[in-house]
């Protein structure tokens, strides 16, 4: 393809990519007419909320630039988002990215980048370039603000285009990006982790903590809630640090930020995600209580409730702390929902300590688990510990630890029936197109008759069936509930 000239670029870095943008779409333009159509791409995302909206941003520039979306790997510019918080995912990328190289056989033109948390690990770089030539554009979680302008190196490029950075302490705001739904988002409020939990590569591969400025903030939102958004889930490693690295002028605390998300008006529902048990603040549960919109929903990983195993994980509580945090919120607010994660076959963990979290299972009362198998990760300090524990005993523990999560959430979940909730309507069923999805203030879902005129509205549901996880209704009343919702608590 021929080269366009690059000069004048802008010193401003949003204005930086604005300008790579229109770069882009010349050589978009050019491809359109080498190709007689509309060039396609296709966004794969692994792993967490946070890569998700990643993503979001990676689809908004490519859309911007003159690319349509497509939902299949045969695109012409196919991009993984990858996580590598377990090895599992990691395999579930080589695999599928082997699958690619064949297809790219076939098709010379397609484009294929990789990009996320993954790519912030060198040993997974060296493998790529070693064994994976195909791939054009390889970039990591602190650049991908840059993604305008690596899509105009790759096009000018004939070479693999690396570009990893190590951190960074620049957010850039105010860049396109395209929202997978148009009633609810995601908003970034910090990025990275200082925490460190011993087997956790998070804090390796997406930095130290920053957060956005508050201002920053709330314009984000209000621009969604004017574009049609009435729910927000407000990202972050550990929310309840909200602001702790903000200049003075700007220093808040995560609860005194949901107080002014609260006042946005037309703003329904919102939502955060993950609380550290750690830093989990008095104020927060004060202004969760007296909140009409914050919903009924606290994720608050436990991880283990073996405080010896906790101290080894430096999650920096214990197992009594723990449960008298949860106590301290149900008290509260007893309709809320806790939910949790958990890890098991942590370095050196016996039965006896698997006792003690099945015990905080049961006095917890959680709402729902993810149980996760340890993962070795290259580079954290659990990884260097000796006792590692054997597969045979981390199977036995992980059954003996679901049964009891699926045990307790039953019973918790089947309290809901008869009740009468406020459901915001997500899509229509997948399996049985007469029903429609929604999820409850309590982050549950339910499944009932209707049609998808309703989606993204607020609507009430009888909770007619419990399932498990989640439940078979009626709806009651179409429109905003409030009301009903407001007596249900
Ligand atoms: N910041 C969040 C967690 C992000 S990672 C928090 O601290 O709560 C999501 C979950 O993945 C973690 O809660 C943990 O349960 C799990 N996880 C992280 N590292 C893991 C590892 N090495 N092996 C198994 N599970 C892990
Ligand atoms: Fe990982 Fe711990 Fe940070 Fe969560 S708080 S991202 S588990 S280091
Ligand atoms: Fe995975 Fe990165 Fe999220 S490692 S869990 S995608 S922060």
């Amino acid at each position: 393809m021929e080269q366009l000239q690059i000069n004048n670029i802008p010193e401003n870095e949003t204005d930086r990519q604005f300008y790579f943008i229109e770069q882009a779409k010349k050589y978009v333009e050019n491809l359109t007419e080498e190709l007689g159509r509309t060039p396609t791409f296709c966004v794969t995302t692994f792993g967490c909320q946070m890569n998700a909206r990643d993503s979001e941003k990676l689809v908004g520039i490519l859309e911007q630039i003159g690319y349509e979306e497509q939902d299949t790997e045969d695109a012409d510019f196919v991009i993984y988002n990858t996580c590598t918080v377990r090895d599992n995912a990691n395999q579930k990328v080589y695999g599928r990215l082997g699958a690619l190289g064949t297809k790219k056989k076939k098709n010379p033109h397609m484009r294929i980048a990789l990009c996320g948390c993954m790519m912030q690990e060198p040993s997974v770089i060296e493998k790529l370039k070693k064994s994976y030539r195909f791939v054009d554009l390889i970039f990591g979680t602190h650049n991908i603000f840059k993604f305008a302008e690596l899509v105009v190196t790759m096009f000018q490029s004939k070479r693999m285009v690396i570009d990893i950075w190590k951190d960074t302490d620049q957010i850039v705001e105010d860049l396109p990006i395209e929202r997978k739904y148009k009633f609810k988002s995601g908003i970034n409020i910090m990025f990275g982790c200082n925490n460190f939990c011993s087997y956790c590569i998070v804090p390796y591969v997406r930095g130290r903590e920053r957060s956005r400025k508050p201002k920053d903030i709330i314009q984000e939102i209000e621009k969604l809630v004017a574009d049609g958004v009435i729910e927000i889930m407000l990202l972050g490693q550990n929310v309840n640090s909200y602001g702790k690295n903000l200049e003075e002028v700007d220093r808040m605390t995560f609860a005194q930020l949901l107080l002014e998300v609260e006042k946005i008006e037309g703003l329904q529902r919102i939502r955060f995600m993950t609380s550290h048990p750690k830093d989990l603040s008095d104020e927060l549960i004060e202004v969760m209580k007296n909140s009409s919109k914050i919903c009924r929903h606290i994720h608050l990983p436990l991880q283990s409730g073996s405080s010896r195993i906790l101290k080894e994980m430096n999650r920096r509580y214990t197992k009594e702390q723990y449960l008298e945090l949860v106590e301290k919120i149900r008290t509260a607010m007893p309709d809320v929902s806790i939910t949790t994660d958990l890890i098991i076959g942590f370095p050196g963990e016996t039965a006896a300590d698997i006792d003690e979290t099945m015990d905080v299972i049961r006095k917890a009362q959680f709402d729902n688990a993810f149980t996760f198998i340890y993962s070795k990760r290259t580079g954290t300090p659990a990884a260097a510990m000796e006792n590692q524990v054997s597969q045979e005993q981390v199977k036995e523990s992980f059954d003996r630890v679901l049964e009891t999560v699926h045990e307790m959430t039953a019973s918790r979940a089947a309290a809901m029936v008869g009740k009468t909730v406020e459901v915001l309507v997500e899509e229509q069923n997948e399996h049985d197109h007469n029903l429609v999805t929604g999820k409850l203030s309590n982050n549950t879902i339910v499944h009932f008759p209707g049609d998808p005129s309703l989606i993204g509205k607020l609507v009430s549901v009888k909770i007619e069936e419990c399932k498990g996880f989640y439940y078979f209704g009626t709806m009651e009343s179409e429109g905003e509930s409030r009301y009903e919702y407001a007596v249900e608590r």
